[in-house]
């Protein structure tokens, strides 16, 4: 056999027994970032960091992160205990659940927009602003799960949830009250109602009201909306609904007004 042949086999035997693969003793796995979809680094993982504590591959390889499967890891994994989630459960590590930072270091959430369903945007929540003085773990997901594809309600809100966890006239403005400061420039339609079989209409106008009142002198606490409750003249004649206001003295009565409020827009 050639000498060159030989010494060239021997190189490539030599370099077989040195080049480390996953499983030797010898070889570094490399740390790891995470990219979003427009290539910014969001986010990292140590292979150093983690390999002082677990000294084996094993403790994470392949149970909870099998080779090559080419699925990227997702929270909702996480918060149901796998993936980073089946240590970082804020029992054996910070948890997955609030420490966004610690894993996401720097990541900047966008400041958000809502659009009803014509499109228009209608109100606006700021990051930036809310993370002056609160940290990820005091909204997430304890507060607003996301992913989770559900709109955010006024109900919810008014009950404590949601933005109303703060936003309860003691932490912050209320959300039964300071609508504008959240839906700001919002217009509310005006309202139009039928009466039995839709002989006596009656008509309230947002427009006309707004000129003289804000929007926290009616809502919530004369009208909350959507609770799918009638008005009636028995609230009206005890100073609720639109009697809160329309008494004869503020605003004109009841009687012999009915064609006022009862009739087309
Ligand atoms: C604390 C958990 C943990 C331990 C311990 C661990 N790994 Fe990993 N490893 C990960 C995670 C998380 C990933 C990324 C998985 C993914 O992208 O789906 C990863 C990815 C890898 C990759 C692919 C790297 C790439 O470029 O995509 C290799 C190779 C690897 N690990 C080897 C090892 C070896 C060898 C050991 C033991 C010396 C080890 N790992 C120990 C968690 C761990
Ligand atoms: C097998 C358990 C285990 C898994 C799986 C695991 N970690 Fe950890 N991780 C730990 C422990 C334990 C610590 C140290 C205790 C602490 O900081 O709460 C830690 C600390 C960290 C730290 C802080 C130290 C540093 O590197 O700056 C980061 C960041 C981190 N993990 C990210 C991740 C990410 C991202 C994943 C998933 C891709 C992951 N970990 C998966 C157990 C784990
Ligand atoms: C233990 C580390 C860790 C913590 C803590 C953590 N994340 Fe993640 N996060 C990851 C990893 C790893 C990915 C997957 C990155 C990839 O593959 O692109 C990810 C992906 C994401 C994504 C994109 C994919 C998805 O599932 O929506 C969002 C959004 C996100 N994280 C937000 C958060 C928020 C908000 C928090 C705090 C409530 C948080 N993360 C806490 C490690 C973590
Ligand atoms: C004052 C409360 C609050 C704080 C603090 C907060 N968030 Fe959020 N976050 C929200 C709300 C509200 C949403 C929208 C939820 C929805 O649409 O259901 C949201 C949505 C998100 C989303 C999904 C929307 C997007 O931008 O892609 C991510 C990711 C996110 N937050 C990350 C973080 C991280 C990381 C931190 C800490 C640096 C943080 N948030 C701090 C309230 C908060
Ligand atoms: C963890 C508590 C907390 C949660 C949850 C929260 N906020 Fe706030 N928010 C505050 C505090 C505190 C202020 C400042 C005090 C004030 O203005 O009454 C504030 C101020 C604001 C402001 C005025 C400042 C600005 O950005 O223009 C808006 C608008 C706002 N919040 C909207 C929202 C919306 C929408 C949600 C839900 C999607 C929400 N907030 C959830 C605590 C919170
Ligand atoms: C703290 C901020 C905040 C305040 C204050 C607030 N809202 Fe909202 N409102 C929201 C958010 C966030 C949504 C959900 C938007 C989405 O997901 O489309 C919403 C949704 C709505 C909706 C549509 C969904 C539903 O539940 O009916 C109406 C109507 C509405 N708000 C009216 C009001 C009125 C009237 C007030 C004052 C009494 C008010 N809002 C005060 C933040 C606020
Ligand atoms: C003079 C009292 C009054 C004022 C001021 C007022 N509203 Fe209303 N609003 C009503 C009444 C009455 C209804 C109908 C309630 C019902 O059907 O149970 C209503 C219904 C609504 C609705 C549900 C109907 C719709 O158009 O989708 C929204 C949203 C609303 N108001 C928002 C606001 C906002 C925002 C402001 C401040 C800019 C405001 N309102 C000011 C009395 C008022
Ligand atoms: C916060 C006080 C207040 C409440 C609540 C209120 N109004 Fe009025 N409304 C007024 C005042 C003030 C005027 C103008 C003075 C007048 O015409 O007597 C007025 C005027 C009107 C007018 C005449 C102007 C127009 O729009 O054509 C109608 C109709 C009317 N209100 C209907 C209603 C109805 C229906 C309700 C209940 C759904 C209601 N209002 C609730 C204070 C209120
Ligand atoms: C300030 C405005 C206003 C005036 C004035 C008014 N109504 Fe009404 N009326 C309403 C509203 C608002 C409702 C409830 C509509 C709904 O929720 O469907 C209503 C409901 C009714 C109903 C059906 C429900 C019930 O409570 O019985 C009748 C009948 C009625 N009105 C008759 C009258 C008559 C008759 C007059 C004159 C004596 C009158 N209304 C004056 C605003 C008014």
């Amino acid at each position: 056999m050639n000498g060159r042949i030989i010494s060239f086999l021997a190189a490539v035997i030599v370099m077989l027994m040195t080049v480390p693969v996953p499983g030797d003793a010898a070889y570094k796995p490399p740390n790891l970032t995470f990219k979003n979809s427009q290539g910014a680094v969001v986010g990292t993982f140590s292979h150093d960091f983690h390999l002082q504590i677990y000294s084996k591959c094993r403790d994470c390889h392949t149970k909870l992160y099998p080779f090559g499967n080419g699925k990227r890891m997702t929270m909702a994994d996480m918060y149901a205990g796998k993936s980073c989630g089946a240590c970082h459960d804020g029992k054996t590590a910070f948890t997955a659940n609030g420490d966004c930072n610690k894993c996401h270091a720097g990541y900047k959430p966008a400041n958000l927009t809502f659009k009803n369903s014509q499109g228009a945007v209608v109100g606006t929540f700021s990051h930036d602003f809310h993370l002056q003085v609160y940290k990820c773990g005091d909204c997430h997901t304890k507060l607003f799960p996301y992913g989770n594809g559900k709109r955010m309600s006024m109900a919810d809100m008014d009950a404590g949830k949601s933005c109303g966890a703060c936003h309860n006239g003691k932490a912050a403005f209320a959300t039964n009250s300071d609508c504008n400061k959240c839906h700001v420039g919002f217009k509310p339609g005006n309202v139009t109602f039928k009466i039995g079989k839709g002989a006596l209409k009656g008509y309230f106008s947002h427009d006309f009201h707004l000129q003289v009142y804000k929007c926290s002198d009616c809502h919530s606490k004369l009208f909350s909306y959507s609770n799918g409750k009638r008005m009636t003249h028995a609230d009206m004649n005890a100073g609720k609904s639109c009697g809160a206001c329309h008494d004869g003295k503020t605003a004109f009565g009841q009687k012999p007004n009915c064609a006022k409020c009862h009739r087309k827009q």
